[in-house]
C-alpha cells in the first residue's frame, strides 16, 4: 500500500513508511475502547478549557474545539460517527474528527497532552461512573435479600432451616439469618468499591507523556472541571498507575466469589434432594431434550463466570508486574479486563436479584432439616454446661448418646428423656424450634436477636447509599 493511500498516523511526520497492516491489527484498541468515547470527550473538554484559561490557546480556538467536540458527541449519541481505517483507538478517532470539523484550531487539541495522560483520564472517568452504578446495583441486590429475609421472619413461626458446616447438618438457623449473611458480604463489597473510588479520585490529566510540560498547564484546573478531588503529584506515576484498575478487578472478583456462593446454594436448594426452593419460571431454563427439567442456569453462571473475574484480576496483575516506568503499551491490556468484569458482574447482579426476588421457599422442607434430632446435640451439651459440667465432658456424654442412638436405631430424644443428667428438661430441647429460640446472643441465628440484626443491616444499607451519593 502506498503511503498516500494509507490513513495518516498521529506520528507520520517522523516516519518514511506507512504502518504495516499487521501492526495496526495487532496494536489497535478501537475494537474495545470505543466505549470510552463520552469520557474521552469529557476529558478533552476539560483539557481545552484549561488551555484557554491558562492563556495557552486563544478563546476563538477553544470555542472552535469545544464546538467540534459537541458535534462529535452528537455523532456518537446518534450512532452516526464514522470510524476511519486509521483510527487506532478512540482518542485518535476523536482527535481526527475534531480536526476535520474545526480545521486548524482542531489541530491544537492535543497541546500539552499525550494519549498517555488522556487514556488514564478517560478510564478513570469511565470506571468512576460504572463502578458507582454497579455498587448501587449491588445495594439493590442486598435490599432484595433483606426483603426476602424480612418476609421469612414475618411468618408464624419464622422460617427456619438447618445451618450447615462441611455441608453437614450443624445447628438450626433462621432463613432470614442465612440470607442476611449473604447481604453482609455484599455490603462489604460495596464498601470496598466506595473506598477504591476514593483512592482513584485523582486526575492524571496534565502529566503529558510522562514528564508534564514546558507549557504553563494547570492540572488543578482540569481536575476541578472533571470533578476529581485532586490532581496527580507525580507525572510518571500519573501515566503508569493502574492500581486503581487492579483494585476494581479485585473488588469485582470478590463480588463474583460472593455471588458464586449464593449461586451454589440456589443450585442445591432447588434440587429435588433439598427441595428448599422453586425458581420462578421467568428465572429458570428448560432442557432441549428432557421435558421435565427446570434448571437454575442463572445460579450456575453466577458461579461459573467468577472464574473469568478472577482471571481478569490475575491477568492484569501479571501485565503490571515488572513494567518499567512510565507508560508501556502493555497498559492497553487493562481495558478489556475491566470492561468484561464490570459487564459480567452487572449482568449477574441484576439476574440474581430477579432470581432471588422470584424464588418460592418451602418452609416445611426447611423446617424438617432444622428440627432433625442431631441439631439439638450442641444444646444438650450446653444444657449440661449450665449445670456445671465441663464442656469437654458434656461433649463426650452427648457424643456417646448420639453413638448409641445410631447403633441401636433409636431416637436420641428417647435416650435423653431417660438419661439421669437430662430427663424431661432435656427432652424439651427437641421441641420444634426450641433449639433455635435459645440462640439469642448478639448476632446469633435465633428469632429474639433477628430484629436487632435487621435494624443494623438497614443502617448499613442507608450508610452504603449515603457513601455512594
Ligand atoms: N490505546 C492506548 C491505550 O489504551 C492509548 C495510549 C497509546 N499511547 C502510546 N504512547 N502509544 O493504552
Amino acid at each position: 500500500m502506498a503511503a498516500d493511500e494509507t490513513p495518516r498516523t498521529l506520528w507520520h511526520g517522523r516516519f518514511d513508511d506507512a504502518p504495516a497492516e499487521a501492526l495496526m491489527r495487532f496494536t489497535a484498541s478501537i475494537g474495545f475502547d470505543a466505549r470510552l468515547w463520552a469520557d474521552d470527550i469529557e476529558g478533552s473538554r476539560a483539557h481545552v478549557t484549561m488551555l484557554g484559561d491558562s492563556g495557552i490557546l486563544p478563546p476563538a480556538d477553544v470555542a472552535a474545539i469545544l464546538g467540534a467536540l459537541e458535534v462529535v458527541s452528537a455523532e456518537f449519541e446518534s450512532a452516526a460517527f464514522v470510524f476511519d481505517a486509521g483510527d487506532e483507538d478512540i482518542h485518535t478517532a476523536i482527535e481526527r474528527r475534531v480536526t476535520e470539523i474545526a480545521g486548524a484550531p482542531g489541530a491544537r487539541i492535543h497541546t500539552g497532552r499525550s494519549r498517555n495522560d488522556q487514556v488514564a483520564t478517560a478510564l478513570r472517568l469511565w470506571s468512576r461512573r460504572e463502578m458507582r452504578n454497579l455498587a448501587a446495583a449491588i445495594v439493590s441486590l442486598v435490599e432484595v435479600l433483606e426483603t426476602r429475609a424480612a418476609g421469612a421472619d414475618a411468618t408464624e413461626p419464622p422460617v427456619r432451616l438447618a445451618g450447615y458446616t462441611h455441608l453437614q447438618h450443624a445447628q438450626p438457623v433462621l432463613l432470614s439469618h442465612h440470607l442476611r449473611a449473604h447481604a453482609w458480604g455484599l455490603l462489604r463489597d460495596v464498601d470496598r468499591i466506595t473506598d477504591a473510588l476514593g483512592r482513584a479520585d485523582v486526575s492524571p490529566l496534565g502529566a503529558g507523556a510522562l514528564a508534564g510540560s514546558s507549557l504553563p498547564l494547570d492540572p488543578g484546573r482540569s481536575a476541578d472541571l472533571l470533578g476529581f478531588g485532586a490532581h496527580f503529584a507525580n507525572s510518571l506515576d500519573a501515566v503508569s498507575d493502574r492500581d486503581f484498575v487492579a483494585e476494581y478487578l479485585f473488588d469485582l472478583a470478590m463480588v463474583g466469589v460472593h455471588l458464586s456462593r449464593i449461586g451454589e446454594e440456589w443450585v442445591l436448594w432447588t434440587s429435588a434432594e433439598f427441595g428448599f426452593a422453586t425458581l420462578d419460571d421467568s428465572h429458570a431454563t428448560g432442557s432441549s431434550m428432557m421435558p421435565q427439567k427446570k434448571n437454575p442456569d442463572i445460579a450456575e453462571l453466577a458461579r461459573g463466570k467468577t472464574g473469568r473475574l478472577i482471571g481478569n484480576l490475575t491477568g492484569l496483575l501479571v501485565v503490571l508486574k515488572g513494567l518499567p516506568l512510565a507508560y508501556n503499551r502493555d497498559l492497553q491490556e487493562d481495558k478489556e479486563a475491566l470492561f468484561d468484569s464490570v459487564d459480567q458482574v452487572g449482568l449477574a447482579v441484576r439476574a440474581l436479584s430477579g432470581m432471588i426476588a422470584g424464588t418460592t421457599f418451602h418452609p416445611a422442607a426447611m423446617a424438617a432439616t432444622a428440627d432433625a434430632e442431631a441439631l439439638v446435640a450442641t444444646d444438650l451439651a450446653e444444657f449440661l454446661v449450665s449445670g456445671g459440667t465441663p464442656f469437654r465432658e458434656a461433649h463426650a456424654i452427648v457424643g456417646a448418646l448420639v453413638r448409641e442412638a445410631l447403633a441401636t436405631d433409636r431416637h436420641l430424644v428417647d435416650l435423653v428423656r431417660v438419661h439421669p443428667s437430662f430427663g424431661d428438661e432435656g427432652a424439651v430441647l427437641f421441641e420444634p424450634g426450641a433449639a433455635l429460640a435459645r440462640r439469642r446472643t448478639p448476632g446469633a441465628s435465633g428469632p429474639d436477636v433477628a430484629v436487632a440484626q435487621a435494624s443494623r443491616l438497614a443502617g448499613a444499607i442507608t450508610e452504603a447509599k449515603r457513601r455512594l451519593e
